[in-house]
């Protein structure tokens, strides 16, 4: 009998197939999740998980999940699972990297653009009547930002900082990072975090989340940040602190926030975010292209397929599991 997998969510079937050709499928249906005490030995009896960042896997859940042999995350992010946990019991993880940078800056740019040049503000006004011949146009009719010229700071030069800081580069933007790995990249100023938040226009967040950046951008750093700065997140929402957020924009230190992530997902209805015209937001979508998702699936697939054959996965967030082999 060959191993299970569960698979949290369908994969597109060319990806199911190919994981089919080496273990039995549990497809989780619409409504079912992994945490579901209802799964009971269907959890208990899997091999792998294939799963997203939705999926919490914590010490808990890894309690009676004894046959378990590697997870694939479809994430490049994974904050949703208890890795030291996972590490110690000789369980790899896998994540895909590598696909999602481009995608992910494009998301961010756009939201700078439109926080900046308050462009969901403007297709609310129109939708809501509000735009009339009495305030047809006028010199100071929803004044934005200025991008080109303006310095945009980088916190976290991984692959999707690097993709933002091209993307700056190329709206003439000056461009800036603190990143806590020291890592230099030609053309782009390193600061610390900051001399970044004192002196950018723009800061947008590229760090993922873990312990050491947990509240990075909290009260304390959002005031010191330029007055009139424009903050943008596309990382994990942890990594802010959303009500400071929204009282830097109710007191004008901030000019407008751009988010794809927040601290809870889906953000609730009554967050103080919503609630400010110069939130623009975007339910995590920061690698939503169809492109870039079957590009991860691929990854997460040739993952579970190497754990399947027994071999290292190719890109593995713990491969110390691997040393003793
Ligand atoms: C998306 O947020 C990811 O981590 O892949």
């Amino acid at each position: 009998m060959p191993n299970t997998v569960l698979v949290t969510q369908p994969l597109p079937d060319q990806y199911l197939a190919r994981l089919a050709e080496h273990a039995e499928l549990d497809v989780l249906d619409a409504g079912e999740s992994l945490s579901d005490p209802a799964l009971g030995t269907r959890r208990s009896a899997c091999y792998g998980v294939v799963c997203t960042l939705t999926d919490t896997i914590d010490r808990a859940l890894l309690k009676d999940m004894n046959m378990l042999k590697f997870v694939s995350s479809v994430s490049v992010g994974v904050d949703h699972i208890d890795v030291s946990a996972l590490s110690v019991r000789g369980i790899a993880l896998g994540n895909t990297p590598g696909v999602l940078a481009d995608a992910t800056a494009d998301t961010a740019f756009a939201l700078l653009l439109s926080a900046a040049r308050r462009i969901a503000e403007g297709d609310r006004y129109i939708r809501d009547g509000k735009w009339t011949a009495s305030n047809r146009w006028s010199p100071g009719f929803f004044l934005g930002k200025d991008v080109s010229g303006s310095t945009l700071g980088i916190v976290g030069l991984g692959p999707v900082g690097q993709a933002m800081a091209r993307r700056a580069a190329g709206f003439g933007m000056t461009v800036a990072s603190w990143t806590p790995s020291g890592r230099k990249v030609p053309g782009v100023c390193s600061l610390s975090l900051e001399a970044l938040l004192a002196t950018s226009d723009f800061v947008s967040v590229h760090v993922a989340l873990a312990d050491t950046t947990r509240n990075l951008i909290n009260g304390a750093r959002i005031a010191t940040m330029k007055p009139g700065a424009v903050l943008i997140n596309t990382a994990r929402g942890g990594i802010v602190d959303e009500s400071a957020v929204a009282a830097a924009l109710d007191d004008g230190r901030l000019f407008a926030a751009g988010l794809d992530v927040f601290e809870e997902e889906p953000v609730p209805a009554d967050s103080l975010l919503l609630k400010h015209p110069r939130v623009v937001v975007v339910p995590h979508i920061g690698s939503a292209t169809a492109s870039t998702r079957l590009k991860m699936a691929d990854r997460a697939v040739v993952n579970a397929v190497a754990a399947l054959r027994g071999e290292p996965m190719p890109y593995c967030v713990n491969p110390e599991v691997y040393a003793a082999l």
